[in-house]
């Protein structure tokens, strides 16, 4: 990794931060200088504390709330604007999965899927985006996923989601532009995290299979394109959708 610092005086806020992809994506802001606080519905396992490391945990810290309630996010990042009076960049990567067959699959399964993915991102969107407003600056990155542009057996509901992720970035994008606020998605494909290690043999085969570079992602690979999307580099992007995959969506 470069060793840039981009994002030295910058706040962050990242969904789902306490692990796999979203955890990756904490430490690279932190380690280019931002001051990173990861929402979370869960308490890490470590405790507060994200990572084995002081530096590390000086810039980052863990708040507890749950994406689908706007009142629990609200309280979040209220606590956040007490020490931080900007928040620049916000990553809506909390998501889960619950797969089944159509046939089989219950409204239950249908719902949080679709309330976690992407309601979440609505209410964090418009919880912050008058801070960002205000501020005349925003960064927003929201995580789809590969099957929201092709589809998979099984994940109806986590495809739905993500392809409504594609929808709500572009009509986001058009509405903040002018207030220099950009809205981009980054599409991972199959990467090593808790969420895939669940999968069984079969379907894990499968998605190799369909990988042209022939490996799985590492959430760092996700975190280089998010951490591009939010820097200066990338001023002149908006509603944007980009495949980090291995090749699989093209
Ligand atoms: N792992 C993959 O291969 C893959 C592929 C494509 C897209 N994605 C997407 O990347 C994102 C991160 O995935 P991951 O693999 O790191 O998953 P993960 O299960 O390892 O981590 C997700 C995190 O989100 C948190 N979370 C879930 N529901 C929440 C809620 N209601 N409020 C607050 N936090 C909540 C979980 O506690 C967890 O810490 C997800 O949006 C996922 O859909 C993952």
């Amino acid at each position: 990794m470069a060793n840039l610092k981009r994002f030295t005086g910058k706040t962050v806020i990242v969904t789902g931060g306490c692990r796999g992809i979203g955890l990756s994506i904490v430490e690279r802001f932190a380690n280019e200088g931002a001051r990173v606080f990861a929402l979370d519905y869960v308490i890490p396992e470590s405790g507060t504390q994200l990572f084995d490391n002081e530096e590390l945990n000086s810039l980052t810290s863990y708040l507890q709330a749950d994406v689908t309630k706007e009142e629990s996010v609200k309280a979040a990042i209220d606590e956040i604007l007490k020490t931080n009076p900007k928040i620049e960049i916000l990553v809506n990567n909390a998501g889960i999965t619950r797969d089944n067959l159509v046939l089989r699959m219950t409204e239950a399964d249908w719902d949080s899927v679709l309330s976690t993915n992407l309601k979440g991102a609505f209410i964090c969107t418009k919880v912050l985006v008058r801070t960002m407003m205000a501020q005349r600056f925003g960064r927003i990155i929201n995580i789809g996923s590969v099957v929201g542009t092709m589809g998979n057996i099984g994940q109806a509901n986590y495809s739905a989601s993500k392809a409504g992720l594609i929808g709500f970035t572009k009509s986001i994008a058009r509405e903040f532009a002018s207030r220099n606020i950009l809205v981009n998605c980054v599409a991972p494909g199959y990467v090593r995290t808790p969420m895939t290690e669940k999968l069984s043999d079969d379907v894990k085969q499968n998605f190799m299979n369909s990988i042209p570079l022939k490996r799985l992602a590492e959430p760092s690979d996700i975190a280089n394109v998010v951490c591009f999307f939010a820097s200066d580099d990338a001023s002149y992007l908006t509603g944007q959708l980009v495949h980090v995959d291995g090749g699989m969506a093209m």
